[in-house]
């Protein structure tokens, strides 16, 4: 079952982004999750190289610190949806909620995405799983997480999102975050359960508020937007 071609893109332009590429080898179909506009021709270029044909551009959330490519995809693909969490409150084609499922693929080999909310770092994001793998967009990243102090932000939402939507899944799960600024592409729920500093579950929740409370007074000061 569920043979995925697979394309872990970074951003070159500033933000850091990771953008991933998941595709159906049969039919074509594919989907981009956390296309960044600055990157799209680069993104378009893997596209058409691989023959794949893009069904869906998918967002974790409404990013601070750079612009979606979905509506640039858009203009040169007339027949891509964009996709986001309804309550992100941002405009796309497709809404999704918690429980949803995004599917492509050839029906012999459907590959599905289902939707976990995992708001705190916004009101709006989520988390997508597929397969053994899981996109986390800002809401867990690799040892480290989002910042929680404004889009909707709350330490205590993403305590118990990550507690219950992600460190769920099974250990040997696959990570996959919407940034990392050291260089480090992918992670596992194991590893986080028991390396991540603030989320890892020897924390408790009051530790994990008073750790966010202290990072962002530096984070303000260094204008950061992650
Ligand atoms: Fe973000």
């Amino acid at each position: 079952d569920g043979e995925i071609i697979f394309r872990q893109l970074f951003d070159t332009s500033g933000s850091s982004t990771y953008t991933y590429l998941l595709g159906d080898p049969i039919s074509k179909e594919a989907v981009l999750i956390d296309p960044v506009k600055e990157m799209v021709e680069r993104d378009l270029a893997v596209v058409n190289d691989l023959g794949l044909k893009l069904k869906y551009a998918i967002n974790t959330h409404c990013h601070a610190d750079h612009i979606t490519g979905s509506g640039d995809l858009k203009k040169q693909l007339p027949e891509l949806k964009s996709v986001i969490a309804k309550a992100s409150g941002a405009k796309a084609d497709i809404h999704i909620e918690h429980g949803d499922v995004i599917s492509f693929g050839d029906a012999s080999n459907v590959i599905n995405l289902e939707v976990r909310a995992t708001p705190g770092h916004t009101d709006g994001c989520v988390s997508y799983v597929c397969e053994n793998m899981v996109f986390t967009g800002d809401a867990l990243l690799i040892r480290g997480c989002g910042r929680t102090d404004f889009q909707g932000g709350s330490s205590d939402k993403l305590f118990d999102a990550v507690r219950e939507q992600l460190f769920t899944l099974p250990d040997e799960t696959l990570v996959f975050p919407a940034h990392d600024y050291k260089g480090r592409m992918m992670s596992t729920i194991g590893e986080e359960k028991s390396l991540n500093p603030r989320l890892g579950v020897a924390k408790t929740k009051e530790q994990f508020i008073e750790i966010m409370n202290n990072l962002l007074a530096v984070k303000k000061y260094a204008n950061m937007l992650i």
